[in-house]
């Protein structure tokens, strides 16, 4: 598939999603961050408003969520068209269980890794998913620095995939901005989030193509 960059509509005005979902230009996936304030200290939005989303658009809606009990929610994602919907490795109780049930129900299926998770126990999932996330910075909150110790970790997450022979795209999300994709494409990453580097940019289409560009002169 090559790079890919998913704005995320965190730092977009909630008031107004339809109209920041138009700014976005050729940005392959809208990224919508899911929080429930047990998994992070921070609540967003639910499967109603991912719902109104996808009733309005016709990108691909990468769901990102970062909730206890994904194997009990993250199926209605799927359910209602999310194009990919991505739970966290620390918050399942039956990944693949849960992995094949989002794939069974027409979406891609991804696994999200705190920055203090080891991607290596995650290499037997690698057949049952189509996306591993490495963040790079707690999750919880936009506009977060950067973690630079989260490198190696990409490297060895691309390794991992490299040597399974399978299409498993690696995304980063955290602190991701013309200051850092190029490290994170230089170490593997494929797949790039990017909420406050877009939103915070008067030419929202613009900055996508600017970390684009930088992405794939580094890949
Ligand atoms: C944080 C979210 C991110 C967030 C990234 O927990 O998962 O998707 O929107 O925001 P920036 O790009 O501003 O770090
Ligand atoms: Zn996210």
């Amino acid at each position: 598939m090559g790079i890919q960059i998913a704005p995320s509509i965190l730092s977009a005005d909630f008031a107004d999603l339809d109209a920041e979902i138009g700014r976005l230009g050729d940005a392959d996936l809208v990224h919508v961050d899911v929080m429930d304030n047990h998994f992070v200290p921070n609540l967003t939005i639910g499967l109603p408003v991912v719902e109104a989303i996808l009733a309005r658009t016709d990108r691909r809606v990468d769901c990102h969520l970062m909730i206890e009990d994904p194997d009990r929610w993250a199926p209605g994602y799927a359910e209602a068209g999310a194009y990919n919907v991505t739970f966290h490795a620390e918050a399942a109780r039956a990944p693949v269980r849960l992995a094949r049930e989002l794939r069974r129900l027409g979406a891609r299926a991804g696994v999200g890794l705190r920055p203090a998770t080891p991607v290596e126990p995650f290499e037997v999932l690698l057949p049952e998913i189509d996306m591993l996330l490495v963040m790079t910075v707690e999750p919880g909150f936009g506009g977060q620095s950067f973690l630079d110790v989260c490198l190696p970790k990409i490297r060895r997450a691309r390794e991992m995939v490299s040597r399974s022979g399978l299409d498993v795209w690696v995304q980063v999300d955290g602190g991701i901005s013309t200051e850092t994709i190029e490290r994170c494409a230089e170490a593997g990453a494929d797949v790039f989030v990017a909420g406050s580097a877009v939103y915070g940019a008067e030419d929202a289409a613009g900055a996508v193509e600017q970390l684009r560009a930088l992405a794939i002169r580094h890949a």
